[in-house]
């Protein structure tokens, strides 16, 4: 492979290469040019781009390869991914590629998260930092943590770890915030479920410790209904246990299921 580049020159007819050395004459060049031209298309476009097949510069720029000022100009309507808190973050990432994979063919999934790329955008972003600003602070914070911390648990990684999950995720929390906000501390990235958790069994008396009542439970309705559906007329709201079973909210003791309207 003597000093030749392969160089992704789009045009409106489709890929072309061009050559740097100078090495090999141009004849030759042109004569491989239309073979590669299939083979260096890396896959069928993903349904949605798929009226874009014959366009390649349309996401493309010659030299520089995917551009992603040309998704925004597309997608910069999108409203509806910048209200949505987890996907808000749209409105300043400056790439696109990473997450949004093409080529893969028509049905392929065309948005994947990749969150420890997150963290390596927020490190780049902050290496522009001005000498003695709040975000070079930042910066050398992070910098120590990444190098001598730990990841939280085995099920995360510690670039992804130093993440603000709930700038993202707030509206997701199942705790009503009894558990706090460093939602790494014991939740992965892929999903949301534990697979070693074990939920204390039904005979914990320690209920109120990781559960809130509803609201219902500190007005009128507590003592004039869901007391007397529970046949525990003396219990107090904290004592759970008295009312309550793990299998469902609504599964109540003695009772069965109750759910009122
Ligand atoms: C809808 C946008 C879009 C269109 C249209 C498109 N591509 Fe791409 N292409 C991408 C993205 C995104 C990547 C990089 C991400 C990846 O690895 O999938 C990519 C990667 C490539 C690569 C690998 C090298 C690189 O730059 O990363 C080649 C080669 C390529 N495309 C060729 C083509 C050709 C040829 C066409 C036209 C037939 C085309 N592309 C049309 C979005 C597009
Ligand atoms: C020429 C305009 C155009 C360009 C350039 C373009 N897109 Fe699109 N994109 C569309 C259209 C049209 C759709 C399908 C309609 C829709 O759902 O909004 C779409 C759909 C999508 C979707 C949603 C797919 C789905 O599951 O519904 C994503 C994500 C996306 N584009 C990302 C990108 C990225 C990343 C790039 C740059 C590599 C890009 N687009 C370039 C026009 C464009
Ligand atoms: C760190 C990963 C990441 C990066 C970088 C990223 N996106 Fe996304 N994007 C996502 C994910 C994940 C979704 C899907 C969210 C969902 O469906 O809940 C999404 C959704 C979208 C959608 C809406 C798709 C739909 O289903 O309606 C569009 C359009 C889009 N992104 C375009 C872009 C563009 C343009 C860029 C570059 C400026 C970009 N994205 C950068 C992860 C990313
Ligand atoms: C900048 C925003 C952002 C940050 C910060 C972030 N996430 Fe996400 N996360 C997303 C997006 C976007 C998705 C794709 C699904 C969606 O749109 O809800 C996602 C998906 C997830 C999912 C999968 C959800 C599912 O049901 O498939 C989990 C779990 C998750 N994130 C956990 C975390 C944790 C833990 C942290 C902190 C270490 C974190 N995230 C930090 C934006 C973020
Ligand atoms: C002290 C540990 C801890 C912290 C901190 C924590 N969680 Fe959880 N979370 C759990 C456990 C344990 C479960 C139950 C997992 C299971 O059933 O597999 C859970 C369940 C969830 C679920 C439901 C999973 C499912 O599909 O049933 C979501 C969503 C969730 N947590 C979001 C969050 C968010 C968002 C944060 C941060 C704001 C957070 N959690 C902080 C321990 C924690
Ligand atoms: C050490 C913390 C902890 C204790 C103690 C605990 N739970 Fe849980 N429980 C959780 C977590 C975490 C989840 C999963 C997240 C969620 O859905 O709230 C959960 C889920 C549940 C659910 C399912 C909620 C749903 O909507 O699917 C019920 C019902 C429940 N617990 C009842 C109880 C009862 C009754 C007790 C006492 C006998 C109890 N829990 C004690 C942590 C605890
Ligand atoms: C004296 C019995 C009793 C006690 C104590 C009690 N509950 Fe309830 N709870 C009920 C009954 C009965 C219902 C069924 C619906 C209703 O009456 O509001 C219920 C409903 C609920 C629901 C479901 C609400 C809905 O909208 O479906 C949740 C969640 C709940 N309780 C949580 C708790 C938690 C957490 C505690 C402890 C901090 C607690 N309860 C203490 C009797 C009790």
């Amino acid at each position: 492979m003597k000093r030749i580049a392969i160089v992704l020159v789009v045009t409106t007819a489709g890929l072309a290469i061009t050559y740097a050395s100078g090495l090999i004459p141009k004849t030759a060049i042109d004569s491989v040019s239309n073979s590669l031209h299939q083979s260096v298309n890396p896959g069928v476009l993903s349904a949605a781009h798929a009226n874009l097949t014959d366009n390649c510069q349309a996401c493309h720029t010659p030299l520089t390869g995917v551009d992603t000022v040309k998704c925004i100009l597309c997608h910069a309507n999108n409203d509806s991914i910048l209200q949505r808190q987890p996907t808000a973050f749209h409105a300043s990432v400056g790439t696109c590629k990473e997450c949004h994979q093409e080529h893969r063919g028509l049905d392929a999934n065309l948005s994947e998260m990749d969150h420890s790329l997150l963290t390596s955008i927020g490190l780049k972003v902050l290496e522009d930092a001005e000498p003695g600003s709040e975000e070079q602070a930042a910066r050398v914070g992070l910098a120590d943590k990444l190098k001598f911390a730990n990841a939280p648990h085995d099920r995360i990684t510690l670039q992804e770890s130093v993440l603000d999950c709930k700038s993202c995720h707030s509206n997701d929390d199942q705790h009503q915030g009894l558990f706090g906000n460093d939602c790494a501390q014991c939740h992965a990235t892929d999903r949301w479920m534990i697979p070693e958790y074990k939920h204390p069994s039904t005979s914990s008396t320690d209920c109120n410790q990781c559960h809130q009542a509803p609201p219902s439970h500190y007005m009128m309705h507590f003592k004039m209904i869901s007391a007397k559906v529970a046949g525990k007329p003396h219990a107090r709201v904290e004592q759970c246990h008295q009312c309550h079973q793990t299998t469902s909210w609504n599964d109540i003791k003695r009772a069965g299921w109750y759910k009122h309207h």
